[in-house]
């Protein structure tokens, strides 16, 4: 009957026709392999394939599972296996009529609703959110609440009705409930707006996909019943992961006798998406003649790992017991690695994983690595790569990390606004060609234009196009070609729809396209279909308020292409597969590593959402239970889906220590609960640094013989022989990419070859040893020159040696408006003047400039915030004994003969004479009193009021407006610790002298605006 016997259990569930099912079992006990046969069985029996309704989680389990069934069935029987998503949407197509939906309703792309949100924001008339600069991350966190409020089928008119009802009817609510109901409200408006925006434009998102399904089939009959007779048979895979709005669907196309659902209530993983476990419960509620049938053999794992797994999934309450024992023998032990830190962890797993498979025990896919973030993957796919392990990162496609997206956005984003990009011209310079000496040349002349007229924008364009001649350049009819095709863009694209100027972009005006089809290689296929993906993108943006104006559909472009692509499906080559614990779900692997298991990764730290649905609105079954503990729970139920996973060995690996952490990490309190350090079962090791790190004889293949050609290159160089050393240095360029990407497929030899030989100048400046230094060698220096050097050398080569300019950002102004009304209060009051909030707030608004806000809302609110910090000051200014005798006072210092300037925020004196110094900061991150003391700013001001005034200050420190801070914090000075931090500091300027820019330690780049010509991010 079948290629495998079924055991009793699963010929039972297979047969059974006779009324609803609950095929409630453990991992790997056949589950999805039952609802395959019971599908083949039905047909056989004489059931028709298009009668039978299969529904899985995710479009390669229903892909999977097609192909098992037309093993035996045959390919074209007719049958499909949907997710549910996909069956609602074709509901709702041959519907359309009855729901009064336009039959080509399209799917709201992730990024157009993103950019719609954005663009409207002032619109939506929010009270009590904040918004913030980028508002990207408050937009994402309401579509994903407007989600949740979907997958329980409640309507904005709901939300806001019971909100309403709470707030006026409850009148001792806890002030955080009212927050949160406040939220709500808002939550509701930008819900409302959201819906009325996809019907007024024919869209819908995968969540109205079943809200629309299950409305038309609760309120129509006759469709309900044209669906229901369509279907002798439903069967539903991993039914416990439904959220209440799928049940609910379910539940109106099965009429009760002819449906099977398979679930573990151990394997729940997406209480974030809806589904509560309670599921379960809710079908039994449903159907009352529900019959449950248990599959208790585990035909995946070994006994080790079954019962391993088991203990530790039994510390979850209210769970449904179950037996399950393995049909494979006791196996291996499972084995508990610590290893000293992550990086260590990543380099024994790769080197347990090269042995695996060198030894020949295993094939690349048959190992899983993963890990609960998918961050944390990202050194188990590079440590795998380095060892030339064939490797795939599952999941983490994002467009802009291709560099042909990169340079396509670069000229995208000159396009849409040439006043406001150096960063982009920049990219598009250093990929014509232009050498970094003249495009510091054209940056300094641009920034000197801009301050010179005051320009609203960087002076970058204004530059190149009306003062070409004053710019002394090597390169300039090559800098004159760049401009003229920008030149040409910016026409075009005035009569053109943004798509058609994208296309005539990458088409005609540079060679994008073009090189990459004369090429014709597979890294030039995966280009072309890189970029045609662009067009397509840019095309959906278009359609937002259905606008054609190009800048307005690229404002976020740059944004919008870096979404990351979540949930990516792992392939079916012979790779090792590094995906996170959801993305592993119902499958197996021979060996698998969960890596990370340490305290904060898994379990993953507690975060509470910024929308959630209210108990009271909740439906299905719920449990009363506080959120942290479901937290911890679904957590369990996470690292034991992972366990369950491996077939034959089982490693779970954690380091002792995070780098940037000084303490050891906990192990994860999952590694107690199966006592890894006594338990018969496991094998526990602890690795040490030096059986891992790479000696001279532990070094990889791919580094030896990266060495090799490096030596070659250098021989053939300096013997003369020019050809062979051309050659040499592909291979190492072969060599690098196989190391970066683990394999060829991607590598461009073209491209390698495409060089910018030296102009005649440059090579005459070569000659006579001429090649002006990058680093002005007059260089003032400033304390944020120095702090930005420290955060990352390769940041300060961007923005203080070669200038790129990088966008204004509102929190500037917020900075200098706050600073300009404390100076301007403070000099009137060392006048003797009176001062009050009246004069204060005038003077801000004087200074005001609204344009560089994001939103109006933003703006009001940001305004509003100013307010409070002026109120503050004026409250400290009441208490504060000591005498303000400067503000904003310039100094000036040479260290070591080289020049530092500065201006000091304030300066007061106490009553015994002696100095105050004080910094204000309008920001909310504060600096803890020991870094004070290591502060270079507060040094440098020390030492500047030493200078004024003949004495070091007493005490010297921040004072923090922000409404969220508020606090003045003051250390005392010590000469001993002011000196030590010159000595940092004059080692600091030695660096920039010797334009040494190499990133050491890894910088924070979440706020740089650089990241898109990085050479470290791009070539890291
Ligand atoms: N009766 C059987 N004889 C032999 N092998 C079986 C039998 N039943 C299941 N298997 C094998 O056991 C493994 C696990 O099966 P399956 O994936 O269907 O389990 P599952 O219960 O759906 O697991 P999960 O809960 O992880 O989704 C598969 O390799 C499957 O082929
Ligand atoms: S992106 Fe990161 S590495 Fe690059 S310049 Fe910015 S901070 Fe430095
Ligand atoms: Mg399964």
């Amino acid at each position: 009957m079948t290629s495998k016997g079924l055991n009793k259990g699963q010929s039972k569930a297979v047969d059974y026709t006779s009324g609803p099912l609950l095929i409630l079992a453990g991992p790997g006990s056949g589950k999805t392999l039952t609802i395959a046969e019971k599908v083949v069985k039905l047909i056989k029996d004489g059931t028709a394939p298009e009668r039978t309704l299969a529904l899985t989680f995710s479009e390669k389990a229903a892909g999977e599972m097609q192909e098992r069934i037309e093993k035996q069935i045959g390919t074209d029987s007719g049958i499909t296996v949907s997710t549910f998503h996909s069956f609602c949407n074709d509901l709702i197509r041959d519907f359309s009529l009855h729901l009064g939906i336009n039959h080509n309703v399209k799917l709201i792309p992730k990024e157009h609703a993103y950019v719609w949100g954005m663009n409207n924001i002032d619109s939506f008339g929010l009270e009590y959110i904040e918004i913030p600069t980028h508002p990207y991350d408050l937009i994402s966190s309401m579509l994903e609440g407007v989600s949740q409020f979907h997958d329980h089928l409640i309507t904005p008119s709901e939300l806001q009705d019971h909100v309403t009802h709470r707030l006026t009817n409850e009148p001792d609510l806890h002030e955080s409930v009212i927050d949160r109901l406040q939220m709500l409200s808002d939550l509701t408006k930008f819900y409302e707006h959201y819906q009325q925006y996809k019907k007024d434009n024919n869209f819908i998102d995968f969540d109205d996909m079943i809200n629309i399904a299950c409305n038309l089939l609760k309120d129509n009959e006759i469709v309900r019943n044209q669906v229901r007779d369509r279907y002798d048979y439903i069967l539903v895979d991993e039914f416990q992961d439904t959220n209440y709005a799928q049940l609910f669907l379910i539940h109106l196309i099965a009429d009760g006798d002819n449906l099977t659902c398979v679930a573990d209530d151990d394997q729940c993983i997406y209480r974030f998406r809806g589904a509560y476990l309670s599921n379960i419960t809710q079908l039994q509620d449903y159907y009352n003649s529900l019959e449950k049938i248990p599959l208790e053999i585990n035909y995946r794992s070994t006994s080790q790992i079954v019962e391993v797994s088991q203990q530790l999934i039994r510390n979850n309450p209210e769970r449904q017991v179950k037996d399950l024992v393995s049909h494979n023998g006791d196996g291996d032990k499972v084995m508990v690695v610590k290893t000293p830190d992550e990086i260590n962890e990543a380099d024994w797993v790769a080197d347990e994983i090269k042995k695996l498979v060198t030894e020949g025990k295993l094939e690349p896919n048959d190992i899983y690595v993963l890990t609960r973030k998918r961050a944390d993957g990202q050194k188990f796919n590079d440590a795998l790569k380095s060892r030339m392990i064939p490797v795939e990162y599952v999941g983490s496609l994002q467009l802009t990390s291709y560099p042909i997206i990169q340079e396509a956005l670069a000229y995208i984003c000159v396009v849409s606004d040439p006043f406001n990009n150096g960063i982009s011209f920049a990219k598009i310079f250093a990929r014509e060609g232009v050498t970094e000496h003249n495009l510091q040349k054209i940056n300094l002349l641009a920034r000197k234009l801009s301050r010179k007229y005051k320009l609203a924008g960087d002076g970058i364009y204004l530059a190149l196009c009306d003062h070409f001649d004053e710019i002394d350049i090597t390169q300039k009819s090559l800098v004159n070609t760049i401009l003229g095709r920008v030149q040409h863009l910016l026409d075009f694209k005035k009569n053109h729809l943004p798509s058609d100027t994208v296309k005539y972009l990458l088409m005609e005006d540079t060679d994008l396209y073009r090189s990459q089809m004369q090429d014709d290689d597979t890294n030039s296929r995966k280009n072309i279909h890189l970029l045609n993906s662009l067009v397509k993108m840019v095309k959906d943006l278009e359609l937002v308020d259905g606008g054609s104006n190009f800048d307005t559909a690229m404002e976020y472009v740059d944004l919008v292409f870096g979404i990351d692509v979540a949930d990516g499906e792992s392939s079916e080559e012979n790779t090792v597969k590094v995906m996170t614990i959801h993305q592993s779900k119902g499958k197996e692997a021979k060996a698998v590593f969960v890596c990370d298991m340490a305290a904060r990764h898994l379990p993953l730290q507690h975060m509470k959402k910024t929308f959630t649905v209210p108990s009271q609105l909740a439906k299905g079954v719920q449990r009363d239970e506080i959120e942290g503990i479901l937290h911890m729970e679904e957590e369990r139920r996470l690292a034991y889906v992972a366990m369950t996973r491996a077939r034959e060995h089982l490693y779970l690996v954690f380091p002792d220590k995070y780098s940037g952490n000084k303490r050891s990490v906990k192990p994860s309190a999952f590694l107690d609960q199966i006592e890894y350090l006594s338990n018969p079962q496991i094998e526990y090791i602890e690795t040490t640094a030096s059986t891992v790190t790479a000696g001279p004889d532990l070094k990889s293949p791919l580094e030896v013989k990266k060495d090799e050609f490096q030596r070659l290159v250098s021989i053939y160089s300096r013997q003369g022989q020019v050809k062979e050393a051309m050659e040499a240095l592909v291979v190492l360029a072969q060599l690098r990419e196989v190391e970066t990407h683990g394999n060829l497929a991607t590598f461009d030899l073209k491209n390698l070859l495409r060089v910018n030989p030296k102009e005649p100048k440059e090579l005459e400046d070569l000659i006579d040893n001429r090649v002006p230094p990058l680093v002005d060698l007059d260089m003032r220096f400033s304390a944020s020159k120095i702090k930005e050097y420290i955060d990352c050398p390769l940041r300060f080569k961007y923005n203080s040696i070669l200038n790129i300019p990088t966008p204004q950002m509102s929190f500037f102004q917020v900075g200098t408006s706050v600073h300009s009304v404390y100076e301007q209060m403070s000099k009137l009051k060392m006048q003797g003047e009176s001062i009050d909030m009246k004069l204060a707030n005038k003077t801000l608004d004087d200074s005001w400039d609204g344009s560089v806000f994001s939103s109006d809302t933003q703006e009001k609110q940001e305004h509003g915030k100013m307010k409070e910090m002026i109120e503050f000051w004026f409250e400290l200014e009441k208490e504060c004994k000591d005498e303000t005798i400067s503000v904003e006072e310039w100094f000036e210092l040479e260290i070591d003969g080289h020049s530092f300037g500065g201006f000091i925020d304030r300066i007061d004196q106490t009553p015994d004479g002696e100095y105050v110094v004080i910094d204000y900061k309008t920001g909310k991150t504060t600096t803890p009193k020991k870094k004070l003391k290591e502060d270079v700013q507060i040094a440098l001001y020390c030492l500047a009021v030493k200078e004024k005034y003949g004495k070091l200050p007493v005490q010297a420190g921040h004072l923090y407006v922000n409404p969220n801070v508020q606090e003045l914090r003051l250390v005392d000075v010590v000469e001993e610790e002011v000196e030590a931090v010159v000595g940092r500091i004059k080692e600091t300027v030695n660096s920039i002298m010797d334009e040494d820019f190499e990133v050491k330690d890894k910088p924070n780049c979440y706020w740089c605006n650089y990241g898109g010509i990085c050479s470290w991010v791009n070539g890291k």
